[in-house]
């Protein structure tokens, strides 16, 4: 992330001027803010709400329905495991309960040494390759314990 002077703040209201005049702003705005500072600080979405002209709740609810977004710094990789109906025909539950029992977190929480974030998602358009798993947004397909930890090796070598 590269330094600024701006406060998080500033940089929030400079993202949503960037988005001034567009229709349906608030996801590609907070997309932009998550990619800028990996997370939505709760604390910002006041300074959101009032840019916005809208409710906090409305911006709480919208961050919190979509689960690409989170609310707190992630890990250093980021597993999203598919668990939608083709991947779990053919395996995708025991997927994410072999990277629980792997990871020692529950899908939707992050290593105490912030290593890995773990996340479930309901399909990543790679359905005939189940059970799907997203590394650090990288796909890959039939995917099973020994091929995550693989992955997960992998990425601490690149
Ligand atoms: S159902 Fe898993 S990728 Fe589509």
């Amino acid at each position: 992330m590269p330094e600024t002077t701006e406060s998080p703040v500033e940089l929030v209201r400079a993202i949503v001027a960037a988005h001034r005049g567009e229709r349906g702003v608030l996801l590609p705005i907070l997309h932009d803010i998550q990619n800028r500072f990996g997370y939505i600080d709760p604390d910002l979405v006041p300074a959101l709400a009032h840019e916005l002209n809208m409710s906090r709740a409305d911006v709480h609810g919208v961050i919190t329905f979509y689960t690409d977004f989170r609310s707190e710094p992630g890990g250093a990789a980021t597993v999203r495991i598919c668990r939608a109906e083709a991947c779990q025909s053919v395996g995708a539950e025991k997927l994410v309960a072999d990277a629980e029992q792997v990871f020692g977190v529950k899908a939707g929480q992050t290593t105490p040494d912030g290593s890995v974030t773990l996340q479930q998602v309901f399909c990543l358009g790679n359905c005939a390759l189940g059970p799907a798993a997203q590394v650090n947004g990288r796909m890959y397909g039939r995917v099973d314990r020994g091929r995550l930890i693989e992955l997960l090796a992998n990425e601490g070598d690149a």
